[in-house]
């Protein structure tokens, strides 16, 4: 599929993404919780953007994804729907949020399409969330599934930096894989796999995946975009890779800023009015 194959004039669906998976074409989401990011990785050629429960941490500050509410990320998926106009826009559905009966999925599902503008949504997990699945697909709502390193499930797995699936808890995960596409998923994120785990999933399924630390093998690739924008600092995952180093451009231009205010040399004639 070439640039021109992507609709210039409407959102991109999910049948979009199938038929680039199906020709062979890589196709890249990142993360978004605001209007301007939005439009800027839209405009760079991302199809598809996660509002994620991630903002949990790099927008509300918490250690884990765990706290954050979908009152609180239901502002952030109408920012990036307003920003944008051809990326389709998905809805993480927080813990909590689609848990127990079916219905309660559904309804949290629909409020993302309804508040929100998101065009799909996401959930974490294999098996127990079968049910939520076909639910929500079966109304019509398109549903991302993720498997692997599953951050809501912190304190099961033992913590983020875990590479998961490895021996035999890889056939498992493949088989929740198969039973995501059969409830009507239309993707599955794979997050901190080994990667031939990840080309092993991909092969077997008809649906598109897209990896996070899943390897090479997949059809697709995410990541948080302040990871990939150099923001985020410390210890972060292998399978991170910073394009820039937003972290030293906005703190050299702060400090700039700091010291042209106490230098008198912030505003300058041309900054003021007559
Ligand atoms: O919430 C999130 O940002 C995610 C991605 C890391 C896949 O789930």
């Amino acid at each position: 599929m070439t640039e021109s194959s992507w609709p210039q004039d409407r959102r991109i669906t999910v049948r979009d993404l199938q038929a680039a998976t199906d020709r062979g074409e890589r196709w890249a989401m990142l993360t978004s919780y605001d209007a301007l990011t939005a439009g800027i990785f839209e405009r760079a050629g991302v199809r598809a953007l996660l509002v994620g429960d991630t903002a949990a941490m790099v927008v509300y500050g918490h250690d884990s994804t765990i706290p954050v509410t979908m009152g609180q990320l239901i502002p952030l998926v109408q920012g990036v729907a307003r920003g944008t106009r051809t990326a389709l826009i998905v809805a993480d559905l927080p813990l909590g949020s689609y848990q127990g009966p079916a219905e309660r999925a559904l309804d949290s599902a629909a409020c993302y399409l309804k508040e929100g503008g998101a065009q799909a949504v996401k959930l974490e997990g294999g098996q127990a969330v079968l049910p939520a699945v076909q639910m929500i697909t079966q109304a019509g709502i398109p549903v991302m599934g993720h498997l692997g390193l599953t951050p809501q499930s912190v304190h099961v797995l033992g913590g983020t930096r875990r590479v998961q699936g490895r021996g035999s808890a890889g056939d498992r995960l493949l088989e929740d894989a198969r039973a995501l596409q059969e409830a009507g998923a239309f993707a599955v994120v794979l997050e901190a796999i080994p990667a031939g785990l990840g080309t092993r999933v991909s092969e077997a399924l008809s649906i598109p995946t897209v990896g996070i630390g899943a390897g090479g093998g997949c059809d697709a690739q995410i990541l948080v975009w302040q990871d990939l924008a150099g923001l985020t600092t410390g210890h972060l995952p292998r399978f991170v890779k910073r394009y820039a180093d937003l972290h030293d451009v906005l703190t050299r231009a702060a400090a700039s800023y700091v010291n042209d205010v106490a230098d008198g040399a912030y505003p300058a004639p041309e900054h003021c009015y007559t």
